[in-house]
């Protein structure tokens, strides 16, 4: 059974209710973050990835809407830890913490608000079910920073990323990918982008209106470290996208997934690239916990 937290408490996911007042469902007053717990079928263990980082991300956010996390990240990663052990599962999760103003309230604002902190967790596999996926460009741009900030994952700015995705499924692509105000490759609905050219690798900088992803640092890191190239931040335009040898996408719901269509245009052979496969098999290994050297971004919970 799926446990949540709520009010301070854990109980039963389909107990768990707030308020039709609630300041957040009318405002997009919250931050949330997306976390999963990976099941290793050989160690029957569930590997919770990188839960300090993601908690750590969730407070800078929540700071930004005049909200204090009503615990330590230490604790937050405890009560994770211990929500998803009551759940028993034994299979891929997805973790949600919210951090959201609570306050039965009205009235457009983030001061004089109390705010509380939930978390729950569901069975989810693959969130882009392809192996690999077909983008379009999608027709909404990431706002700047100054407009809404990127780089929090604040519930009100999704409608930015909700309007990409149905954009790219009604046009029959996988995701969208959008770009920044000034024209560059910014990031997909829900995940961040790398392109491949000549034996390089390249990602949007953190000026380019994207979330600085969890995963987009893993692959950096592991690009680094077991491949010998180091991923190089630059502004990348459209002509770059279109021409570049492999794309990937990458982001804790989606992991690392190809891309091997951009708006009816191949990227590079039109099947997901070399470079792009030994990211992805070191990623998977990562994650489940089957690489030690990486173990310490892995929290058991069993
Ligand atoms: C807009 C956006 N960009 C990028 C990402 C990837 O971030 P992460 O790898 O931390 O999940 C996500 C998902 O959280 C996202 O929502």
């Amino acid at each position: 059974m799926s446990y949540a937290f709520l009010n301070k408490k854990f109980i039963p996911l389909e107990d768990a209710k707030v308020g039709i007042m609630t300041h957040a469902l009318h405002y997009g007053t919250a931050v949330f973050e997306g976390i999963r717990g990976n099941w290793n079928g050989e160690k029957k263990q569930i590997y919770i990835f990188r839960l300090k980082e993601h908690y750590e991300r969730l407070a800078e956010g929540s700071a930004l809407l005049q909200m204090k996390l009503p615990y330590s990240v230490d604790e937050l990663c405890k009560i994770t830890v211990d929500m998803v052990k009551k759940s028993k599962f034994k299979e891929d999760i997805y973790i949600r913490p919210l951090s959201y103003k609570s306050t039965q309230a009205m009235g457009v604002r983030l001061h004089n608000l109390e705010n509380d902190f939930l978390v729950f967790a569901i069975p989810w596999g693959r969130y882009i079910d392809k192996d690999a996926c077909r983008c379009c460009i999608s027709s909404w741009r990431r706002p700047a920073d100054n407009v809404i900030p990127p780089s929090a994952k604040i519930t009100g700015l999704y409608i930015n990323n909700a309007l990409t995705k149905s954009e790219a499924i009604s046009r029959g692509y996988d995701e969208g990918i959008m770009l920044s105000q000034d024209g560059f490759v910014s990031e997909g609905s829900g995940e961040n982008i790398f392109v491949v050219k000549n034996g390089k690798i390249f990602t949007p900088t953190t000026k380019d209106s994207i979330l600085k992803g969890i995963t987009r640092d893993t692959i950096m890191t592991l690009a680094s470290n077991e491949l010998g190239i180091n991923v190089i931040e630059k502004k990348i335009g459209l002509v770059e996208l279109y021409d570049s040898d492999e794309c990937f996408l990458t982001g804790t719901a989606a992991h690392l997934t190809p891309v091997t269509e951009i708006e009816n245009k191949k990227i590079g052979t039109g099947q997901p690239g070399e470079i792009t496969g030994k990211l992805q098999k070191l990623y998977f290994d990562v994650i489940k916990g089957k690489n030690e050297k990486y173990i310490d971004w892995c929290t058991p919970v069993y």
